[in-house]
């Protein structure tokens, strides 16, 4: 039967389960939407009066929190009394790599998708729809069906359930956009009714002709595809740069070449320091992982060709720095121009950033960081120990100097004092539009520009007396 969904509660207030119940709020006002998490931390920081301290970062984003928040979108930690009031729950919670235990480095750990499915199993009241948001592997919505369904027998007549997939397909930095006109929304599942339910949340503002429906594995296996085909795409282009580079072609003209065919399309053809962000590597080694339990190894080796090459290009990046800079860094300076994974997000799981800085502190290199959102907690995190001794914040000494590890700089310029190179990893609108002629008087010479991301003016900076590095430029 179709049911108007009134109440909806939404498990997981991260990088998806926030911005999208955002939007399903801003667009649905008829609708009360619950956002839960265990994370009490993020849970106040998403009901900060200040704006400006929301846990995430999306342009946009905050001026739907502030017309939401309060009205009907809503953010706290009581997750058992909003499962018990919710028609439909969406379970947006974490689904990282497996650590640990059979495998371990490829297969998705759904310890906490199945942890939300007992709390729902237990707290749900009536009939309740119940909708993957979360990346799954094939097959997960069968897990989730079993665990729902297995309620001890007094429960079992009161309560029943539908599962359904529904993945979520924005990026960050775009979430906003992505979510309000999306390319597709798919909906996988048996249950018609559910379907229904489902499709009539998203037409309040999604044209039909956009809402597609699949049967549920296919919906699972068509968002691993997604990442999978857009992860190859960036991993085909980067090799094409560092042949570029050895053959005097230049990277953004084969892109542009290539692109006009409208087979091939113009997207996703940038050459950068290899793709990062918490789910590319993650869904491959998902794939890479089912395939090889369903005996497809050849399968498996196509795509784990495409994290194997990723890794290498970051690598073939710091050597190429060290390289230039007269085969050592040891104790040179050398600005970092972004730590995100890219432009418009304070996220930095999987930056390129953090495996190359890793790379020059581990050659002794001394490393001074900027990036507009990420804040310094969030790189000492993902730098690891092998910083941490040596930090200091550069507010808090800044005419000491720094023997070894890495200062994060809360000012463009004051990255460039004394630095033999700055290398641009993220590409953020401001660094686009840096003065190379006065950075260049801070610099310690000869110096270099890396850039990564292809944002520099090549000339500005050739003019400003600096050696200019470009990806896939061998020209
Ligand atoms: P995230 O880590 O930012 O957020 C997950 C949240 O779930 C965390 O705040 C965590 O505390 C919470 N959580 C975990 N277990 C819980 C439980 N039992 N009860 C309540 N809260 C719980 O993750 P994310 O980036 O939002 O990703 C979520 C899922 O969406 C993943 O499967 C991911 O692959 C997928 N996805 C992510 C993106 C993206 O851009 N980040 C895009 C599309 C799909
Ligand atoms: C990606 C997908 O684009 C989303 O559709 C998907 O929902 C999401 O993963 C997910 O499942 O998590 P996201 O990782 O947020 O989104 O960002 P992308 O824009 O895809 O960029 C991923 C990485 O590729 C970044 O490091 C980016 O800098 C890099 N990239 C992207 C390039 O190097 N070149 C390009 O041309 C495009």
């Amino acid at each position: 039967m179709f049911m108007k969904v009134k109440n909806i509660c939404c498990i997981g207030a991260g990088y998806v389960g926030g911005p999208t119940m955002t939007v399903i709020a801003d667009k649905c006002p008829h609708i009360k939407v619950n956002v839960v998490d265990i994370n009490q931390n993020r849970i106040d920081l998403w009901n900060s009066k200040d704006l400006n301290f929301l846990p995430i970062f999306e342009p946009g984003l905050d001026q739907i929190v502030k017309r939401c928040r309060g009205k009907n979108l809503f953010f706290s930690t009581e997750i058992e009394k909003h499962i018990a009031l919710a028609d439909m729950v969406f379970i947006s919670v974490n689904t990282p790599t497996k650590k640990k235990g059979i495998g371990a480095g490829q297969a998705s750990d759904l310890k906490w998708v199945e942890i939300c499915a007992r709390q729902v199993s237990k707290y749900a009241v009536g009939h309740t729809i119940v909708i993957e948001k979360s990346t799954l592997p094939v097959r997960t919505a069968e897990v989730i069906k079993t665990i729902l369904e297995s309620q001890d027998i007094q429960n079992k007549k009161q309560k029943t359930f539908d599962v359904l997939s529904n993945p979520e397909f924005l990026a960050e930095g775009t979430a906003v956009n992505d979510l309000i006109s999306p390319d597709r929304v798919l909906i996988g599942g048996e249950s018609d009714s559910a379907i229904k339910s489902l499709k009539d949340i998203y037409q309040n503002w999604v044209p039909e002709n956009k809402i597609l429906q699949t049967n549920i594995w296919s919906s699972e296996l068509a968002k691993l595809t997604a990442n999978a085909f857009l992860a190859q795409r960036i991993s085909s282009i980067n090799s094409i740069g560092a042949l570029c580079e050895s053959t005097g072609a230049d990277v953004r003209e084969v892109a542009r070449a290539i692109g006009t065919d409208t087979r091939i399309g113009s997207k996703f053809l940038d050459s950068g320091p290899g793709f990062g962000g918490s789910c590319f590597k993650k869904d491959i080694l998902n794939l890479v992982y089912l395939s090889n339990y369903f005996g497809l190894p050849e399968v498996a080796n196509f795509w784990e060709g495409v994290v194997r090459f990723n890794k290498w290009h970051q690598h073939r990046i710091s050597k190429l720095v060290v390289k230039k800079l007269f085969g050592t860094v040891s104790e040179k300076k050398v600005a970092i121009l972004g730590f995100s994974f890219k432009a418009n997000t304070n996220d930095t799981r999987e930056s390129a950033a953090i495996q190359i800085c890793r790379d020059l502190l581990a050659e002794g290199a001394e490393l001074l960081i900027h990036d507009p959102k990420v804040i310094e907690k969030q790189i000492e995190l993902d730098l690891g120990e092998q910083a941490i001794n040596n930090h200091k914040n550069i507010n808090e000494s800044d005419s000491k100097v720094i023997k070894s590890g890495w200062e994060k700089c809360d000012k463009i310029d004051q990255c460039f004092k004394n630095v033999d190179a700055a290398l641009i990893l993220t590409e953020w609108k401001e660094y686009s539009e840096i003065n190379w002629e006065l950075a260049s008087k801070s610099m310690r010479h000869p110096a270099w520009v890396f850039d990564a991301r292809s944002i520099v003016n090549p000339e500005d900076v050739r003019n400003a007396n600096l050696n200019l590095w470009r990806v896939g430029d061998g020209s």
